[in-house]
């Protein structure tokens, strides 16, 4: 691909961050996800792309936008399979927590794994670790092995885990090596990619969070040369049989990164809409409002931290601040 569509997309990211962040703390996830989705669906109807969503809203019946299936952008060339979470982290929207951004990645057609909305099992980290980490091996020996990797102490290195009551085991074994442990209330998209960075405080992301987040942090993570493997974790039977309508034969199977988001051609944009381990959130002033948003291409390995000022026009959908 010759155009670096990303670098279009981002201005999707930030019609659906600003939408949303005036929904910061006011306790009401379903509009904030519901300002993003409206945004993010109507900017891209100016892209120049022919987009079938691969992993979005959910199914047709199910959701009234970005659904999986449904073709976004004005449908020149390119093709592309798009996955989108227009408010990754809702919850910490509605309630004023960190991590949360609107997102997209982007791949030529077939390129991203049709992940079903179940969970998974993830281990990601950054260039210089890629060799250390197999979700085959125990916590301890991924630990020694990516801190060794990394020329850190155990005690240096820290590991970013959702805090969820499912992780409890995982934590415990982590802090007896002397890892530092980072829990987030939400967000892997944005720790996961955190892990890959430099200068993020975060070395190394572990335990269980959404398999289509998944999908969307292994496509950015392949822009950078971070590693990632991740394995499904269904929550019941028929979990486990919309996986295999999907496609997946082995449901223990352990993808590793280039399974989850293949090929070369990746392109990747995430705005973030409140304060999180990889990028500032969404900050209103009289006349506006400034985003800060990151682009990644794989194909030039290019990572562009973009800083927009953004000004309101009367009857811009932002001023749902005055309602
Ligand atoms: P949503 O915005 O879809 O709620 O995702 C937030 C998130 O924290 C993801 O980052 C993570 O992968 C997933 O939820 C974890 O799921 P759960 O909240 O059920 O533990």
């Amino acid at each position: 691909m010759d155009r670096n569509l990303a670098l279009e997309i981002v201005r999707v990211t930030e019609a659906a961050a600003l939408a949303s962040a005036g929904w910061v703390g006011r306790g009401d996830g379903i509009s904030a996800d519901q300002a993003a989705v409206s945004a993010m669906r109507e900017c891209f109807d100016g892209i120049s792309c022919r987009g079938i969503v691969v992993i979005g809203e959910g199914e047709r019946d199910e959701a009234p936008m970005l659904f999986i299936g449904e073709q976004v952008g004005n449908s020149e060339a390119p093709e592309v399979d798009i996955a989108v979470d227009p408010l990754e982290c809702t919850n910490s929207v509605a309630y004023g927590r960190p991590n949360a951004l609107a997102v997209i990645a982007i791949g030529p057609k077939g390129s991203l794994l049709h992940a079903p909305d179940t969970y998974m099992e993830k281990i990601a980290c950054g260039p210089e670790a890629s060799e250390a980490i197999d979700l085959n091996q125990t916590v301890e020996e991924n630990i020694g092995r990516v801190a060794e990797c990394l020329g850190y102490k155990i005690a240096e290195l820290t590991v970013v885990i959702l805090d969820r009551e499912r992780h409890d085991h995982l934590v415990s074994r982590v802090r007896k090596t002397g890892a530092r442990i980072h829990l987030i209330p939400d967000g892997d998209v944005s720790s996961a990619i955190a892990a890959a960075m430099p200068n993020t405080g975060v070395n190394l992301l572990m335990g269980i969070g959404g398999a289509p987040e998944g999908v969307l942090a292994a496509a950015a993570l392949r822009c950078v040369g971070g590693a990632m493997q991740a394995r499904l974790v269904p929550r019941s039977q028929e979990e486990r049989v919309r996986a295999e309508q999907m496609g997946i034969e082995d449901i223990n199977k352990v993808f590793n990164i280039d399974e989850l988001a293949r090929g070369n051609e990746l392109m990747f944009a995430a705005t973030g809409v409140t304060n999180g381990d990889l990028l500032h959130g969404v900050m209103f002033r009289k006349d506006g409002a400034t985003t800060e948003s990151l682009v990644l291409r794989q194909q030039s390995g290019t990572r562009r931290l973009i800083k927009s000022e953004h000004y309101f026009k009367p009857g811009h959908p932002v001023t749902i601040l005055d309602q």
